[in-house]
């Protein structure tokens, strides 16, 4: 069983095929965006960074577990890369954590306050975009929150298997839309993706400017599209 030293502690890796699944099992925290355990690995948003014993900085989410690898979690240089990519990310992304509906559950709204501590240096607006566009009935994208960390994408094409999603265009001008003539009404478990999202993009047309995550109480549940019929707090 692969042996890793994180941060000086060494860690037995065990199944985990890459360092960032190493490190969270073992109770390493790692900021991550794109990355998601049931879905594969694209290695956008570039935040999982680490120092590796003489390799330098690179992402977690794709570094393969090597037995004996030594990472450094937050050392200097992954710290200031780290802050560099929320200040690339934040270029788009509106600081307006006040009015968003993700606001106490977003991890940019964490990592912005942990690595940066101080306004994003600018607030670009995409303005080649609507700021909201309706991708079905229920569920509202918000382009300027969107960090294109293709969770959403993902999952209709991998998990609910729909592939109502992909992302047009390339570079600043990329956008999550739906595939001509289709919308996410086509895809029976996409109210999902509003739980993927990590920024808060994309947004449910019944919860909004509704409440507050805190002031929701749980409530025993059954879901309506298991079979199993398991029963959820
Ligand atoms: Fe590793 Fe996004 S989580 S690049």
């Amino acid at each position: 069983m692969p042996v890793i030293f994180i941060n000086g502690e060494a860690v037995e890796a065990g199944e985990h095929r890459t360092v960032l699944q190493a490190a969270l099992a073992n109770g390493f925290y790692i900021p991550h965006f794109c990355w998601h355990p049931k879905l594969s690995i694209v290695g956008s948003c570039r935040v999982c960074v680490v120092e590796q014993e003489g390799r330098g900085v690179n992402i977690a989410c794709n570094m393969p577990v090597v037995d004996g690898m030594r990472v450094l979690t937050d050392s200097e240089p992954v710290q200031a890369q780290r802050k560099a990519m929320l200040q690339f990310i934040l270029l788009n992304h509106p600081v307006d954590c006040g009015i968003c509906d993700k606001a106490g559950e977003c991890t940019l709204q964490d990592y912005h306050y942990a690595y940066n501590g101080e306004p994003a240096l600018s607030h670009d607006p995409k303005l080649h975009a609507t700021k909201f566009f309706p991708l079905s009935e229920r569920i509202i994208l918000d382009n300027e929150r969107c960090i294109l960390c293709s969770r959403c994408v993902r999952f209709t094409r991998e998990v609910s298997k729909s592939n109502v999603l992909g992302i047009e265009y390339r570079g600043d001008s990329s956008l999550v839309r739906p595939a001509e003539g289709r919308t996410l009404d086509d895809d029976p478990y996409s109210d999902n993706v509003i739980d993927l999202c990590p920024v808060g993009a994309l947004l449910s047309r019944s919860f909004l400017h509704q409440a507050r995550v805190w002031y929701l109480e749980p409530t025993p549940s059954v879901c309506p599209g298991c079979a199993r019929g398991c029963t959820v707090q």
